[in-house]
């Protein structure tokens, strides 16, 4: 018999009552009570994953979001029998499991509680939809901060929130609008210095609740499917992060030129305004390499078609644009106009690829070409037919392509009915389990036949929905946005927590995508989105005719966001790195605070702070007329990037705010890659690889990694890591190289840079060769700067 006890609108819950068998198989073991089963999976060390039959049948193991190469461990793992609990240890947990009602107990192999169920699991039949609602509760322990949930546009702290992943179109949401476009059911617990993950591996429309309801419950629940969560232990933040990264999947490296900077608008057109828009960024001397096609490109908004009036030549513009260095990304949605005289809706119709309503009816709703029908996204072979319809698109010379409303939206209904029925690999399901993973399928699909089409060049995908795991194929933009501080601060939350759910390639619709913002608001919107992993101006101004490029403000703000675009493209290689190390670790490119310095409480509710990769510390100016900023800084020491002002961390510190600098510090001891400013990547061959190299008086590791920043030759092995150690005291400066080298760069040696040597500078040596160096060494701003083969190991500098 179940156990029943409480009951809610929706009727009883059942819980579990006691374990009658137990078995072990591989890296299994299996749970009887009279009626469910729970299966424990031990998939490494610290990552355990759970899964609950609240009929006593597991449904088909299967998943849309994790990697095929997460790999089941054979490590070291075995089972206790005590008189009330079993205990599965590793060689860092300890799980054990109540026999009388499966409720779960996670601690360290010390005994430390890392997380502890409340009510377990447990389920109630789903009266209104049919099957179940499966639901897990757990206790908030003491100063719990909770993290994660994709792209929620709220504080970082989820604690006294309640939370829904369903993908919506939400035009012009807010602060705290829920849910928004992506579905990612992963969040992270932080206590007691510990840290961990769950990631409830469920797609139909799940609901987390952070202490909201009763304050010491943290409770996560799906309308369907069954109660199936990976628990992911850390306890540093960040490796959880890795760790949740490598379950759902890295990405590939994308080509260079998506780090640079992109050029949207709703809509470019005709070509020869696209040719205006690049022209005027050569001319002005604003770097940019991506200039974006919204819908107007096409014939009637029919996907895979160029409109005969606006763009009569498409590959001879693409051509023209890439002469000057510029690629082109191309936007596609998912509805297909319903139009029997289009090739893709008779394709679509004649061989069933499209999404069908209960009673056998396609279905049909409103966006922007007016009717149309929906490929089935779920469907493998509808995958395959997609992904070849990419093919033209490549051959004409699109380089990337931007999914959109692909949640999916519909005018007037939202999104689909839940009748809708699809494929779901071979399973045949209702939208209810769909919904979640449409718009994720429709860019895998794409980023596939983009990929496959474009080789040997690396594609580039942008989507608006997806479920976890999309990082394998795509960046993401936090939708439509709207022109104002409150959404700069939005902006700057959702890529820092769109980072920790795994999606670390994504940015904003700099500047707003709805209204119009003024010269400050948009120089300020720059300054943050150039330290955003996508960096990408935006705006909905078909309308209105309100421009939103980075000369429309006039001159002086022209000149700053000028400054801040060519910035970025200076620190290009060390992008490149973070995102090199994001994409070999999985470590998040973007880092809130408190995943730096998760054991100074002080950090737990920064918003404000964060990190990209592993010296940059950046806070944006968040309000109008701001004329200084308090920002903290995490233990250790930090240059101001503008002056060399030295600030010791552990303190919040304030810092002038004048319009042409936002606060941003660097950390000691970091060495920083930079490239001389070009127009474009590639524009010309690098000759010189700038090593900015910040004293420090700890030791200190940094990296840069380097290849030819598109083709696959990196997967042969051909690129360079070369890792940096400073180890100086308060005598000496000494730096250290080793390097695995196997990519032949343009440039042959670097240019150091050295910032902040507290001590009058001896003569250099370089591997034992001195330089002696002279005023002209001294720059004016207190850096000393001179020149280093790039095969040097060894940079010693005494005190003179
Ligand atoms: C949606 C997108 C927006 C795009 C517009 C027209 O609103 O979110 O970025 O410009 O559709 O395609």
């Amino acid at each position: 018999m179940q156990v029943e006890t409480s009951s809610s609108k929706y009727g009883i819950k059942h819980y579990p009552d006691a374990i009658r068998e137990w078995k072990k198989e591989g890296n299994y073991f299996c749970f009887y009570t009279t009626e469910t089963i729970l299966e424990v999976r031990v998939i490494a060390d610290k990552i355990i994953r759970f899964r609950y039959a609240a009929d006593g049948t597991f449904q088909r193991d299967f998943s849309y979001a994790t990697s095929d190469t997460l790999e089941e461990s054979p490590i070291v793992f075995g089972i206790k029998e005590w008189e009330e609990t079993f205990e599965i240890y590793t060689d860092a947990l300890k799980v054990f499991i109540a026999r009388d009602n499966l409720r779960i107990t996670i601690t360290d192999k010390d005994g430390k509680v890392i997380n502890q169920d409340e009510m377990g699991f447990h389920w109630q039949h789903y009266l209104q939809k049919g099957g179940k609602i499966v639901y897990c509760s757990k206790l908030v322990q003491e100063e719990e901060c909770f993290y994660g949930l994709g792209d929620k546009p709220t504080d970082l702290n989820l604690r006294g929130k309640r939370l829904e992943n369903y993908g919506t179109d939400a035009y012009g949401y807010q602060k705290d609008t829920d849910p928004l476009y992506r579905n990612i059911p992963f969040y992270y617990g932080l206590h007691n210095g510990i840290g961990y993950g769950i990631f409830f591996d469920n797609t139909f429309r799940t609901i987390f609740d952070f202490g909201k309801e009763r304050e010491d419950a943290c409770s996560f629940w799906a309308r369907g499917g069954e109660m199936n969560y990976y628990f992911i232990y850390g306890p540093e933040l960040l490796d959880v992060a890795a760790s949740y990264t490598r379950i759902t999947g890295t990405p590939e490296l994308p080509p260079l030129w998506t780090l640079g900077y992109h050029q949207c608008r709703w809509s470019y057109y005709p070509d020869s305004r696209v040719r205006e828009i690049a022209a005027e960024f050569r001319k002005r001397q604003i770097p940019c390499d991506v200039i974006y096609l919204d819908i107007d490109y096409m014939e009637g908004f029919r996907c895979f078609t160029w409109s005969k009036e606006y763009f009569p030549d498409p590959a001879g513009l693409i051509r023209d644009l890439a002469a000057q260095g510029f690629k082109v990304v191309v936007i596609i949605d998912p509805g297909i106009k319903v139009d029997p005289e289009y090739s893709i809706y008779q394709e679509g119709v004649k061989n069933n690829y499209f999404c069908k309503r209960a009673d056998g009816a396609l279905m049909e709703g409103d966006v922007w070409p007016g009717k149309c029908v929906f490929p089935d996204f779920t469907n493998p072979e509808v995958r395959e037919w997609w992904s070849s319809l990419f093919k033209g698109l490549a051959e004409t010379g699109v380089r990337g392509v931007w999914n959109d409303m692909n949640e999916p939206a519909v005018f007037e209904m939202g999104t689909f009915p839940e009748d809708v029925r699809h494929d779901y690999d071979g399973e045949e399901v209702s939208h209810r389990k769909a919904h979640n993973v449409y718009g994720h399928l429709m860019s895998k699909a794409t980023a596939a036949g983009m990929k496959k089409y474009l080789l040997p060049n690396r594609p580039f995908l942008i989507t608006r929905s997806c479920y976890a795991g999309a990082q394998r194929w795509s960046s993401v933009w936090t939708g439509d946005n709207v022109s104002s501080w409150e959404h700069l601060w939005l902006a700057s939350i959702q890529c820092q927590r769109l980072a920790v759910s795994g999606l670390s390639f994504a940015g904003s619709d700099i500047g707003g995508f709805i209204g119009e913002p003024d010269g400050e608001l948009y120089t300020r919107w720059i300054q943050l989105g150039a330290f955003h992993p996508l960096m990408r101006t935006h705006s909905a101004s078909n309308e209105t005719g309100f421009n939103q490029e980075p000369w429309s403000f006039g001159p002086d703000y022209e000149k700053i966001v000028a400054k801040f675009i060519s910035l970025r493209y200076e620190l290009l290689p060390y992008l490149y790195t973070t995102f090199w190390q994001y994409a070999t670790h999985g470590t998040p490119m973007l880092r809130p605070l408190a995943f730096v310095a998760q054991h100074d409480p002080a950090t737990h509710n920064c918003t404000h702070e964060f990190m990209m990769g592993d010296a940059l510390l950046i806070s944006h100016v968040s309000e109008e007329g701001m004329k200084e900023k308090a920002v903290y800084l995490p233990q250790g020491q930090w240059y101001y990037f503008w002056n060399d002002t030295v600030y010791h961390g552990g303190q919040q510190v304030t810092v002038a705010t004048p319009l042409e600098e936002m606060p941003l510090f660097v950390k000691a001891g970091a060495v920083v890659p930079r490239y001389p400013v070009m127009q474009h990547t590639y524009e010309t061959p690098i000759t010189e690889m700038l090593l900015h190299v910040y004293y420090g008086d700890t030791i200190t590791q940094s990296t840069l990694y380097e290849d030819a920043g598109d083709h696959y030759g990196y997967k042969n092995g051909q690129y360079n890591v070369i890792n940096f150690k400073q180890a100086s005291s308060t005598e000496q400066f000494m730096l250290k190289k080793k390097y695995f080298v196997n990519y032949e760069t343009t440039y042959s040696h670097h240019r150091i840079i050295l910032h902040g040597l507290p001590f009058k500078a001896g003569t250099v040596l370089i591997d034992g060769e001195p330089l002696t160096l002279t005023a002209e060494h001294h720059l004016p701003d207190g850096t000393i700067s001179f020149i280093a083969d790039r095969g040097f190991e060894n940079i010693t500098i005494h005190k003179a």
